[in-house]
């Protein structure tokens, strides 16, 4: 492992073959997730980063929200997620998300980030054929957030998903502005299993779960999930007000998984955190 924390790139292999420099930069890109799904049965994958106990989020002392923990929040984590997103045909967010960001109190902008540091990811999307950047699906149940005029105006395609029953009125507001609506589900709520199928239809095969722990679950419960990237921050952080990667009704049957692939990324300057990058595959 190199120390030099100018040139600090590498990482160390776990499994399944151990070896004791992997390059971090381009390590999920050249995972070729477009090669795992089609339209009829699209890959779907979901990224966390978690504290060792637990934690994907915490109350902000100043915003009063819950936010990604600014004590496990990473550049060498957040290169990978880039790097997730880079390969999606459609990024599922929430409607909560949305609201934060009218807010400013998201993490960030939609990825593939415009900036400097991740334009070789833009560019890797246009030498594949594919638009400069993913759509963007928001699902929601109450409708209640607004789009700005930049990502309106942006050449990004943009989809709502709702169940049957949402609100009529804020359909069509929607609908006015150029936005595609997605009806996946019987009642007020997304339903996993109508939304994916949808989103095939809709000529997509690789879908990235960006969202938080309802989003995850709604997609776990109806067996939607095939991988997941999980960042295991190597501290603890405690506190009273959390979210875990998965919330909602416990599972009928627990949703198993099998390690894929494992990597250790030790800390090599004092602004860095030691972290797994743990790769999840769903049993079947
Ligand atoms: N550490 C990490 O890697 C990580 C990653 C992602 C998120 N997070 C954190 O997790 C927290 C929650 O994230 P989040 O709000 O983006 O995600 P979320 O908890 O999955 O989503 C919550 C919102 O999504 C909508 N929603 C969820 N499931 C739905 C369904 N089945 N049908 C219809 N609408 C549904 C609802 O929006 P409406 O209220 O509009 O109806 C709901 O309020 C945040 O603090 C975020 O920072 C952490």
């Amino acid at each position: 492992m190199n120390s030099n924390k100018n040139c600090h790139n590498q990482l160390i292999k776990i499994f399944p073959n151990f070896s004791e420099s992997i390059s971090l930069k381009n390590l999920f890109l050249n995972q070729n997730l477009r090669k795992l799904g089609t339209h009829l049965r699209p890959f779907v994958y979901a990224n966390f980063i978690t504290s060792l106990d637990g934690r994907i989020s915490l109350v902000h002392s100043k915003i009063k929200d819950h936010v990604v923990p600014e004590t496990i929040a990473n550049k060498r984590d957040w290169r990978l997620f880039q790097e997730l997103a880079t390969q999606a045909d459609g990024i599922l967010v929430s409607g909560r998300y949305m609201r934060q960001l009218a807010k400013n109190t998201a993490q960030d902008g939609f990825p593939v980030s415009t900036k400097s540091s991740y334009q070789d990811l833009i560019k890797w999307r246009i030498s594949q054929g594919l638009s400069p950047q993913p759509a963007i699906i928001i699902i929601s149940s109450s409708l209640d957030f607004t789009l700005s005029e930049k990502l309106l105006n942006s050449d990004r395609s943009i989809y709502v998903a709702i169940g049957s029953n949402g609100n009529l009125e804020k359909i069509r507001r929607f609908e006015e502005k150029g936005i595609r609506i997605i009806i996946a589900g019987s009642n007020i709520q997304v339903e996993g299993r109508q939304l994916i199928t949808a989103l095939g239809q809709a000529r997509m095969s690789t879908i990235y779960m960006a969202a938080g722990s309802q989003v995850f679950h709604t997609l776990i419960k109806d067996h939607q999930i095939d991988r997941l990237y999980l960042t295991h921050a190597l501290k603890l952080l405690g506190g009273t007000h959390f979210d875990t990667l998965l919330s909602g009704d416990q599972l009928a049957l627990p949703a198993e998984f099998k390690l894929h692939a494992l990597y250790y990324d030790k800390k090599s300057s004092e602004n860095e955190i030691n972290q797994l990058f743990a790769i999840y595959d769903r049993c079947s």
